[in-house]
């Protein structure tokens, strides 16, 4: 792609990764972008660098602006590959002397990273770099989402290098959401349930601290899709949603099947819950990715999960699903388990214990039907929807 001016002497000189469609067990069925930014200034700063297979693409960029031995400085807002991994042959290409600033638990992770003894520049959470006429302000945001994370402020532009926070797994011709609209806030959701969940309370203390800070932002630009310049505040209002964890009157009834008797009384809850008015999203685990589950779990206020016992245990797709969703730690939720048996009937038991786990509140003991489920079960799927429907906030 061609470098884009996105503010004066600020440039855009990522790559487009149109065709990856599993980031680390997360589908991206529209690829993604690595988004790196040049500042052209009394000196020129790198911000992050792309995806190792991406680098020509980067140095081809930067090329068609400046000479990259030009570069005075880069910036490590992230160590996580997809961001760093072009490190090596961009410091090779501008000079391994050349100041290289993180955050001090970037000092400690690049290393171990790269294996480098490069000119390493940890900074403090609040110290500046002058660039000439733009000052750099760092933010340390640990834990959103690797240890190492930090923000990069432009003051004069009033423009937020975001790292991960407010990306989006998107890969378009189009860099900015006005250019994109409503349709890019399924992707930032899938991105915020699948990344930032679990650490949404510290989502919400930055949100606070930047209030306090009074920070005012004129464009967002995360590392990944579209750069936020026409509303930066939608972003920001919708990360306050997700990670307050208000559920709605929803319901995802994820589950798997061996000969269909689960699944038979997945589509009684379902229509149980229907019944109830409850917006309700039926998942076969086998037909919808573990990602695209966890992004509808995102503001359901009920996950009812379903599994034959296969072999004294659960069915590999639905252990898979909740070890999950687990790690990410949704909150505010009720849940419900299900399923068919033959002889030992486990799964339930176990659905219950996982869930309890990450406490979510139980509202029915559970429903296990011996092999098939007769009219009197299936009454009695068809009834446990509407409990978990009545259950529900109104
Ligand atoms: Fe896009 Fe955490 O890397």
């Amino acid at each position: 792609m061609k470098p884009l001016e996105i503010a004066k002497d600020i440039y855009w000189v990522g790559a487009v990764d149109w065709n990856i469609r599993d980031m680390h067990g997360y589908l991206t069925p529209h690829g993604t972008t690595y988004n790196a930014f040049l500042i052209v200034d009394e000196k020129i700063a790198l911000i992050d660098t792309t995806k190792k297979g991406f680098v020509d693409e980067l140095l081809h960029s930067i090329s068609q602006i400046v000479e990259p031995r030009k570069i005075d400085c880069v910036i490590s807002n992230h160590t996580e590959m997809d961001h760093s991994g072009g490190l090596p042959r961009v410091m090779h290409r501008i000079g391994e002397d050349k100041p290289l600033y993180c955050s001090k638990m970037g000092l400690k992770n690049l290393p171990r990273h790269f294996r480098q003894r490069w000119n390493y520049q940890p900074v403090d959470d609040g110290g500046e770099l002058s660039l000439g006429k733009k000052t750099l302000s760092f933010m340390e945001t640990r834990m959103l989402h690797w240890p190492a994370s930090m923000f990069t402020y432009v003051k004069e532009d009033r423009l937020l290098f975001s790292s991960d926070a407010f990306g989006q797994h998107y890969a378009s011709l189009e860099r900015f959401d006005d250019q994109v609209g409503d349709a890019i806030m399924p992707h930032a959701a899938k991105y915020f349930a699948n990344i930032l969940l679990l650490y949404a309370p510290l989502v919400l203390k930055l949100v606070e601290k930047v209030q306090k800070l009074g920070l005012v932002f004129d464009m967002i630009c995360p590392d990944h899709g579209i750069m936020w310049r026409q509303d930066p505040a939608k972003i920001i209002n919708a990360y306050v949603e997700w990670s307050t964890q208000k559920p709605k009157r929803k319901a995802v009834v994820a589950y798997d099947t061996m000969w269909h008797s689960t699944e038979k009384m997945a589509e009684a809850i379902v229509a149980g819950l229907g019944e109830e008015g409850v917006d309700t999203r039926p998942m076969h685990l086998r037909a919808c990715h573990r990602s695209d589950v966890m992004t509808e779990v995102l503001d359901a206020g009920a996950v009812v999960v379903g599994s034959p016992t296969l072999n004294n245990g659960l069915f590999p797709t639905v252990s898979d699903f909740l070890s999950y969703m687990k790690g990410l730690k949704p909150k505010n939720k009720i849940g419900a388990a299900f399923g068919s048996y033959g002889w030992s009937g486990e799964a339930v038991k176990m659905i219950n214990k996982e869930l309890e786990a990450m406490k979510f509140e139980l509202v029915d003991p559970g429903l296990k039907i011996q092999y098939v489920p007769d009219d009197k079960g299936i009454e009695a799927s068809y009834e446990l929807g509407k409990k978990i429907a009545k259950a529900l906030p109104s």
